[in-house]
């Protein structure tokens, strides 16, 4: 599948674990942004500045996140040490590839969340989804309430590869529904690169945008990277989230908490914060 394939397959750097080593990879890259260069690397890898994270893959065995409990448990444990309290995961509800639905996602959250305390992670834990918008999603709108981020937003993603012709008309029937919808990783859909107003648009609409931090870190290539610098820029985003599948992820988000990408999003007024419990 596009989305999740292309992943590794575009982070052409090697990860490295400690921030000074991060610094040397990605800091030559940093001249043109000269916002934050007067500003320290932070020493220690911290996002507690965000409160919460809403958008991963940690719940076991029902996407292409998490493997087991035990990888649950490794990934939860890393997002404790690296300052965030609460976590929403979010699992695809994709119908060809991942057919999750509220049972198997709450199943698999009462199990790691039972995991959690007999370990004594320090995190909160809750679910709601990724859904993938497709015919599957419509019907599923009719059926039955959508899981929810934050009373009724909605995190949904789209096609890598083409622009679904019937996006606006989807997005308007969530709204009817009661929904707002929040647009996962916009700066990862290529096919909106050519014309940025797509994404005020979008806006307009009354959509959330969603920013992938490992966006800003050039995970996901350098057209990625300078949407997501943009974006950030004009101020069009709303919420950021890890996006987190496995534990290279997290490696990148360790590392760019000690790089002067951290203070781009600890001076973001996103809505992270009001998830907290
Ligand atoms: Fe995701």
């Amino acid at each position: 599948m596009d989305c999740y394939s292309r992943d590794s397959k575009s982070f052409r750097v090697e990860i490295c674990l400690s921030c000074s080593m991060f610094s040397k990879l990605f800091g030559k890259k940093k001249k043109e942004e000269s916002k934050y260069d007067h500003l320290p690397l932070p020493e220690t890898p911290d996002w507690s500045v965000l409160g919460a994270d809403m958008h991963s893959h940690f719940l076991p065995g029902i996407d292409d996140g998490a493997k087991d409990i035990n990888d649950s448990l490794l990934l939860l444990k890393t997002m404790a040490e690296l300052g965030y309290k609460t976590i929403i995961t979010t699992p695809h509800i994709f119908v060809d590839y991942h057919p999750n639905t509220t049972e198997t996602i709450g199943a698999a959250l009462a199990i790691t969340q039972q995991a959690i305390k007999e370990n004594n992670i320090d995190i909160t834990l809750r679910a709601a989804a990724e859904y993938y918008l497709d015919d599957y999603f419509s019907q599923l709108m009719d059926k039955e309430p959508l899981l929810a981020i934050y009373n009724n937003e909605v995190l949904v993603e789209f096609s890598m590869m083409f622009e679904p012709p019937d996006l606006a008309q989807t997005l308007f029937k969530m709204q009817t529904s009661g929904y707002k919808p929040i647009i996962a990783h916009p700066e990862r859909y290529q096919f909106f690169h050519r014309n940025l107003d797509k994404y005020r648009e979008l806006k307009d609409r009354g959509c959330l945008l969603q920013l992938n931090m490992l966006s800003i870190a050039g995970y996901y290539g350098a057209a990625v990277k300078t949407v997501a610098e943009q974006l950030l820029e004009k101020g069009m985003y709303d919420y950021c989230g890890s996006d987190a599948h496995h534990e290279k992820h997290l490696s990148v988000l360790r590392a760019m908490a000690c790089s002067r990408d951290y203070y781009k999003f600890a001076n973001y007024p996103f809505l992270n914060s009001r998830l907290s419990t």
